[in-house]
């Protein structure tokens, strides 16, 4: 079976408010995946259920071929990790890594904590208390406190929101470093479209405890399939196609300033690096522009021409 984690008609709830409705998703062996979307869409929800933290009211949940819809969490082999590190503050990082490991009994505990602090980089820190490392660091030691455990799947909640962001820039480069070397299927929330870019091998975006759509970051970047997903994944400017159920959508990227049909007024004015963003009032609407940093500036209140090329739109259904 190609499906190695297999979510099937899954229906989660708390009490009579449904979190998660009908969802199907097959995940493969090795696969990074992230659930993306907006706050409250049912993500934390999705995890916990794999987790086993919480029953379904429908569907079923496989793990490498087996049913583990009702099983225990400690049973699963699935390994979660949330934003919060939730290192032990009185143990060594050695100690830290080696919880689960004692609780089991392992008999090759020391060769496995060794080479999970080995994995993250920080060997040498073993002795430390967690209150002596930096965020990033204690970031790491909970990945290796999951990954010794050497769970088939390990879930990810949001790990890297609590970090600056340059810390998370290494946290990520870190994690698709440790996913490659170790192969571990991983499940990855976040509701940042540019880190679930940046890492996953797909994306699931989810919309109100459904999945809106499924593809690979090339994919929903260049061809999200609803007006939902076009304005997440940062199609600012969506029109309507008059007569029919769908719309066209523009990157600010794509829309061109200081010429074509639509006139408007600029609103706004951002310099950011290389590109120089703007927001621009017209007849149809706010407006959000970017241009090369080069190009022509435009100052707040001057009116501008802008145009919205039909060969640089995505088409999206609308929802
Ligand atoms: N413990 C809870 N009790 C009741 N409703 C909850 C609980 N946790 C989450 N919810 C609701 O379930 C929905 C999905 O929440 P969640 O999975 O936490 O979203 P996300 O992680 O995508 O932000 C939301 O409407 C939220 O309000
Ligand atoms: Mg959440």
């Amino acid at each position: 079976m190609s499906d190695f984690l297999n979510i099937s008609d899954l229906t989660l709830a708390y009490g009579r408010t449904v979190a998660v409705e009908k969802m199907n998703l097959a995940i493969a062996k090795g696969e990074l995946v992230a659930l993306l979307g907006p706050s409250g869409c049912g993500k934390t929800t999705t995890m916990r259920a794999i987790a086993g933290l919480l029953t379904p009211v429908a569907g079923s949940i496989t793990i490498d071929g087996r049913d583990v819809t009702r099983l225990a969490p400690a049973k699963r082999e699935v390994g979660l990790m949330f934003q919060s590190y939730a290192l032990f503050p009185h143990l060594t990082l050695y100690d830290n890594v080696a919880f689960g490991l004692r609780l089991r009994r392992d008999p090759d505990l020391d060769a496995k904590v060794r080479a999970g602090l080995e994995t993250v980089g920080l060997a040498k820190f073993a002795t430390r208390m967690p209150a002596d490392l930096s965020g990033g660091q204690q970031q790491r030691v909970a990945l290796a406190r999951s990954l010794v455990m050497q769970p088939k799947v390990l879930l990810l909640d949001e790990p890297l929101s609590n970090l600056d962001a340059r810390l998370r820039l290494e946290m990520r480069v870190e994690l698709q470093r440790v996913q490659q070397e170790t192969g571990v299927t991983m499940v990855f929330v976040t509701h940042d479209q540019s880190e679930a870019m940046g890492l996953a091998d797909r994306i699931v975006l989810m919309r109100g405890g459904a999945i809106e759509q499924i593809a690979t970051p090339e994919e929903i970047y260049s061809a999200p399939r609803t007006t939902f997903a076009a304005d997440f994944l940062g199609f600012e400017t969506i029109l309507p196609i008059e007569g029919e159920n769908r719309s066209m959508a523009w990157r600010p990227s794509a829309v061109v300033l200081g010429e074509g049909p639509h006139e408007g007024t600029v609103r706004g004015v951002a310099f950011a690096g290389e590109r120089r963003e703007y927001v621009v009032e017209s007849a149809i609407g706010m407006v959000k522009v970017d241009m090369p940093a080069s190009d022509t500036v435009y100052r707040i209140g001057q009116p501008v021409r802008f145009d919205l090329p039909k060969d640089r739109a995505v088409i999206v259904e609308n929802s």
